[in-house]
């Protein structure tokens, strides 16, 4: 790594390999549960975009994407679900069936206020796709359609999730150590 700092990493919680082997196989649960319809698939920036872009290779259906944005009102962790959207989706999904892909599921309160303000757009169907979920923290219960892991308490960083947006671009899941 000449020179520049290794990232603040304590250990590696999925490799490389075993996120692109779960993908596949999340992939190829869509490609069965979708195929025939006309499915959306909605990143949630700028966490999910490693995430939704290596979905979308490993699938076989057609697949349309779009993004949002949202901005939260305190610090990423303990903003309470106050969030809302900084950039809307490019088009409507009236008719469409609709996955919302993110990074993480924590609180639930971000997918939760998402999900709300996307069903009031009547899609033809509605669900979620979290490449994490961390159901012990969970303050909104929600149903999650696909996932690829289930992980304990510990802050996580790399396939798109950040620490003060650094490490998104770490092609593997890492827990931070702690005190960083
Ligand atoms: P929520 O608590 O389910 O609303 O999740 C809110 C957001 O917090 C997620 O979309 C992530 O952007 C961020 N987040 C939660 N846990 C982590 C983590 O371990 N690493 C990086 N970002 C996280
Ligand atoms: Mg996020």
């Amino acid at each position: 790594m000449s020179g520049a700092a290794s990232p603040p990493i304590e250990r590696v919680l999925f490799t490389e390999e075993q996120v692109n082997a779960r993908i596949r196989e999340i992939a190829a649960a869509i490609d069965e549960h979708y195929r025939g319809r006309d499915l959306k698939m909605i990143g949630v920036l700028k966490g999910s975009v490693y995430f939704l872009t290596a979905l979308t290779r490993a699938l076989a259906i057609p697949v349309k994407i779009d993004f949002l944005a949202i901005s939260s009102f305190a610090s990423a962790r303990n903003s309470r679900g106050l969030v809302r959207i900084a950039k809307d989706l490019d088009e409507p999904i009236e008719g469409e069936d609709v996955l919302l892909v993110e990074d993480i599921v924590d609180s639930g309160l971000t997918a939760r206020y998402l999900l709300q303000t996307l069903a009031g757009r009547a899609p033809n169907s509605l669900g979620v796709c979290t490449m994490l979920d961390r159901t012990s923290r969970r303050l909104a219960p929600l149903p999650i359609e696909f996932r690829c892991f289930e992980i304990p308490d510990h802050f996580v960083v790399g396939c798109g999730l950040d620490y003060k947006q650094r490490y998104r671009n770490l092609p593997y899941i890492a827990v931070m150590k702690p005190g960083v």
